[in-house]
């Protein structure tokens, strides 16, 4: 593409995207296709010649959109929302243009340091104390898999066993099984009727365990559970493994964004004397995917079981140039601190913060005006912007509800099972959403549960 016509097509590429944020609400949040649509709609292999840029810019319009499921959408509710401003779209853009790979310090003098500076600032904003290292990865549950590495390497443990609840996210049980932790030695610790990890329980099973020969080696609270948004007692947790000398990472994923408001650091409690813990930008700080934060109390613990220099990667020592390959299991590394620096400089920490509220008081309204009609029941306590319902009639109301709603394409929600009953999880998060999306959504949800 020579410049003239990056030109031409960017501007019609930047265009459309303005377009589209604005009008994200005509789209249907979820497609109408089959399997296999797209797959059958594309040709069987790939051009021998270059295309037209045009011709791939309309096809992109014709066959890639209308299959997406729109996560920028505000009526977009299922899993956990997440959103992709302006602000993140165009650091995307320019992180492609100078295309940096932040192995190394010298790799990316920018990239490393930018990645130092806005992880210090999200600490800050966050009620953290100084002193943490945080490195930028892709997922939280590539996060989390590098904490229970680290605190394996750390602990020194070959029948290591882990402990989260049992409404942790599977990924803590993925990253444990990676890092080498048999399936047998994670413990899904059992929840009380808050839905959070019940300490009597944890401590009865390390005592267990610890009789049978095996080691405890960490303990994974969630703040912010993928399935009721429950947060674990961070700081009982903590009594309970430092009598063990166990690793505490927490699970602040969703949870963690809300910190950036004073008003929710108490459900934090505990976090800033953890081990490490794990926060997602990309799910509710604004940020467009893919962003989590991994903060760990010493950077020396990543290190030790991360770091291996070959010589081609050997740079001249100095204690300022950071080199982030060494800390994780990753080399190459994007540029993606760009994208959080545009979005904290652009919205700054007010403004978020007061986002973040309005979505939880949002949720709040809907589970109140759920909990005063008679066809609905809420099923947990609504602390952040997740409420979880189900028809008053059942599992089989509840399940015609849930599919009635997905065909609408008015909206998406995600189903799940709680406590053997079929629920609906609705996730507000999405940073156009407006009390009128939930009205929507609401008048929606009303008209399809009868009563
Ligand atoms: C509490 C919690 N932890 C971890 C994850 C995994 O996140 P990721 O998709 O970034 O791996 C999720 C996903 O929704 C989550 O809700």
């Amino acid at each position: 593409m020579t410049p003239e016509e990056f030109r031409t097509y960017g501007y019609a590429a930047v265009d459309w995207v303005a377009h589209f944020l604005e009008h994200t609400r005509d789209y249907p949040v979820l497609p109408d296709v089959k399997p296999g649509s797209l797959v059958d709609a594309l040709p069987k292999s790939g051009p021998e010649q270059g295309e037209d840029f045009g011709q791939i810019l309309e096809d992109f319009e014709r066959e890639i959109v209308p299959r997406s499921t729109h996560w920028n959408h505000p009526r977009f509710m299922g899993y956990f929302a997440n959103s992709s401003p302006g602000e993140g779209i165009l650091a995307e853009m320019l992180a492609a243009a100078l295309n940096p790979n932040a192995m190394l310090w010298k790799s990316s003098p920018a990239a490393t340091e930018l990645e130092q500076v806005t992880l210090d600032w999200l600490r800050q904003w966050m009620g953290i104390s100084p002193g943490w290292f945080g490195q930028i990865l892709d997922t939280a549950s590539t996060s989390t898999f590098h904490a229970i590495v680290a605190a394996r390497v750390r602990k020194g443990v070959s029948k290591g066993t882990l402990y989260a609840s049992k409404h942790a996210h599977s990924s803590i049980e993925k990253g444990a099984l990676a890092a080498g932790v048999a399936r047998e030695h994670v413990r899904l610790i059992d929840v009380d009727d808050a839905f959070r990890m019940r300490m009597d329980l944890l401590e009865a099973a390390i005592t267990e365990d610890l009789a049978a020969g095996l080691e405890p080696f960490c303990v994974i609270p969630t703040v912010g559970t993928t399935s009721v948004a429950s947060i674990d007692p961070v700081r009982e947790v903590l009594a309970i493994a430092k009598k063990h000398g166990m690793w505490v990472h927490v699970d602040c994923a969703y949870g963690g964004s809300t910190a950036v408001d004073p008003r929710y650091q108490p459900l934090m409690d505990g976090v800033d004397e953890a081990d490490s813990f794990v926060v997602n930008p990309h799910k509710w700080m604004f940020v467009p995917m893919d962003l989590s934060v991994l903060y760990c109390r010493d950077k020396e613990w990543l290190r030790n079981a991360f770091s291996l220099v070959p010589e081609y990667l050997r740079t001249a020592g100095d204690e300022r140039a950071l080199n982030y390959h060494e800390y994780g299991l990753p080399l190459g590394r994007r540029f993606r601190s760009l994208k959080l620096w545009f979005t904290m400089r652009s919205f700054g920490r007010e403004k978020i913060a007061a986002m973040i509220h309005q979505q939880i008081e949002d949720a709040k309204w809907l589970a109140e005006e759920m909990r005063q009609h008679p066809s609905f029941e809420v099923c947990a306590p609504v602390d952040y912007s997740l409420v979880v319902f189900r028809h008053r009639d059942g599992d089989e109301a509840t399940q015609q509800m849930f599919e009635a709603v997905d065909r609408s394409g008015e909206v998406l929600l995600s189903p799940n099972v709680l406590a053997g009953r079929k629920v609906i999880r609705l996730a507000i998060g999405n940073i156009q959403t407006s009390r009128e999306d939930l009205a929507v959504v609401w008048k929606l949800l009303r008209g399809v549960a009868g009563g």
